[in-house]
């Protein structure tokens, strides 16, 4: 059995990563509709990586016997000067993801929940990658600095990215 304090502090990232979800789904259009069609792709499978994200903790919280209560997702930015500057939001907002992820993790340390911290493990762990991964998209941009050809490379490249499952969902059952 799960902690109430843990189970609320799951609830609400439950809603941080939908609304994450959203965030980058709302990138996505923007892209799509300044001429990215794959720098959109990428923003696409980050609403679906965030999907994951939030099933990941819908089923902890169900697995050790929590409530599951959903909250309203916020709205979200809409426009963006360019793909850079969405990159930059992208990255801000990742970091406060792993100051809550960490938060999540010291409630589990406190409250001695030692199957909460293998599971928030996971999250910790795919936090470095989320950093780093707007970290590079944002010096390549800046190293293009909004040149034609070299957008152009860049949406060629991020059209290449696939989705796949997050692996804690792949392996479960
Ligand atoms: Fe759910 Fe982008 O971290």
């Amino acid at each position: 059995m799960i902690s109430k304090r843990l189970e609320d502090a799951i609830n609400a990232q439950i809603n941080a990563e939908m609304w994450s979800a959203y965030l980058y789904l709302s990138m996505s259009a923007y892209c799509q509709d300044a001429g990215y069609p794959g720098i959109a792709n990428w923003f696409a499978i980050q609403f679906k990586e965030e999907q994951d994200h939030a099933t990941i903790f819908f089923n902890y919280l169900q697995s050790r016997g929590g409530r599951v209560v959903l909250k309203a997702i916020e709205a979200v930015e809409t426009e963006w000067a360019s793909p850079l500057a969405a990159f930059e939001h992208t990255l801000q907002h990742e970091q406060k993801v792993t100051s809550l992820i960490n938060n999540l993790m010291t409630i589990a340390i406190e409250e001695k929940d030692y199957a909460a911290q293998s599971r928030l493990q996971w999250f910790v762990d795919e936090q470095v990658e989320e950093e780093e991964n707007a970290t590079d998209l944002i010096q390549k941009l800046r190293m293009v600095e909004g040149n034609g050809y070299g957008m152009y490379q860049i949406d060629q490249e991020l059209a290449a990215r696939v989705y796949k499952q997050a692996s804690p969902l792949a392996t479960a059952e």
